[in-house]
């Protein structure tokens, strides 16, 4: 069981150190290994993701990442993106299928900046496509054109999705509805875009095979509103790669704070790179304020989706659930009345839940 480790940028390293002691606590003999991606590759080799990386991913059963990027690395050329490191893994690896759970931890109904009965009990998953669409469309790029008599500078993207791409995330989001509430609802904006014209008509097609699951279908801007409306109403969320990155940073906040949702990044062999959903928080990097509990549940999926282990995904599960119940709280959710506390003591504080 061998865990390629990638702290990467900004909060990534503290939030990471949490999660090997966690991870170290469980006796389960993994072997770990760590590497440079993001900014901090850029820093040391011009690369946003080294070839030694990319070769210790490939090789490793799974990969924990913490963050990358952050304004340092701004004023690089687009080639040296912290970004692309994280990119390039997704694509090298056909990690095509991006689980973000959104799930409200009743401890934290005050912290979301949604009335507590519109999120109590909130347990949503978005499926997102991760390897395709507008994010890897080719063409792209910015030149200089002819506009109405005048040369200026034109930038273009291509939104692009592939049968095959579309039928096999629409799958993963049915078999896992099969093993939740049933319910799919897939996001396009086919009223506009062929791409997700296509994407909709294959939706319907997958359903054939899922005669136990329901299956509605919403336009992407009524979606994103009806996450801040009725969020409850939904089970599985299966959408592109763009709207996904848009939709999931939008349910997060449902939970009161992105700091502690997880996420897995899985290929067709349940090969995954496993991070929390929340950026690398340049502004309290190295400071011990960071929430390191997405990374700790990360690791959990993990162990539930790459190396099969449930009981102990369910145990660092439990333990997070225990440290909120004991009232620690990181500052991003902290409320008067309970321990305020900092990254490494709330890792402390899981270990010792564990
Ligand atoms: C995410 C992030 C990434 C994305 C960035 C860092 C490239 O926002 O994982 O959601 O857009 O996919
Ligand atoms: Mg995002």
């Amino acid at each position: 069981m061998k865990i390629c480790v990638l702290p990467g940028d900004g909060i990534g390293p503290e939030i990471m150190a949490q999660a090997v002691r966690v991870l170290n606590a469980l006796d389960l003999k993994f072997e770990m290994e760590e590497a440079l991606v993001g900014g901090c590759a850029v820093d040391a080799t011009g690369n946003p993701l080294p070839e030694a990386t990319l070769k210790l991913a490939r090789e490793a059963d799974a990969i924990l990442l913490g963050a990358v990027g952050g304004p340092k690395w701004d004023s690089h050329p687009r080639n040296q993106r912290p970004e692309l490191g994280l990119l390039g893994i997704r694509k090298e690896l056909a990690l095509f299928a991006n689980l973000r759970p959104a799930i409200l931890y009743p401890e934290l109904a005050n912290a979301s900046t949604l009335k507590p009965e519109v999120v109590a009990g909130l347990d949503i998953l978005i499926v997102r496509e991760l390897t395709g669409d507008i994010y890897f469309g080719q063409p792209r790029g910015i030149e200089l054109r002819e506009v109405n008599g005048e040369t200026q500078r034109v930038g273009w993207n291509t939104m692009v999705y592939a049968e095959y791409e579309i039928r096999r995330i629409l799958r993963v989001a049915f078999e896992a509805a099969m093993k939740r509430g049933k319910r799919v609802c897939s996001v396009d904006k086919m009223n506009v875009l062929e791409t997700t014209q296509l994407w909709r008509d294959i939706a319907i097609e997958v359903s054939k095979d899922f005669p136990e699951v329901e299956l509605t279908h919403m336009l992407v801007d009524n979606a994103a509103m009806q996450l801040v409306r009725n969020p409850k109403q939904f089970d599985v969320m299966v959408t592109g790669n763009m709207f996904g990155d848009i939709l999931s940073d939008e349910a997060s906040m449902l939970t009161g704070s992105i700091g502690m949702l997880p996420s897995a990044s899985l290929n067709a062999d349940n090969k995954g790179m496993y991070e929390p959903s929340h950026g690398s928080a340049p502004d309290i990097a190295g400071k011990d304020l960071a929430n390191p509990l997405a990374t700790i549940l990360s690791a959990a999926m993990m162990l539930r989706y790459t190396f099969n282990q449930e009981a102990g995904a369910q145990r660092i599960e439990r333990a997070v659930k225990k440290v909120l119940a004991q009232g620690y709280r990181t500052g991003d959710i902290y409320e008067p009345g309970t321990k305020r506390v900092g990254t490494r003591e709330m890792g402390d504080a899981v270990l010792a839940a564990l």
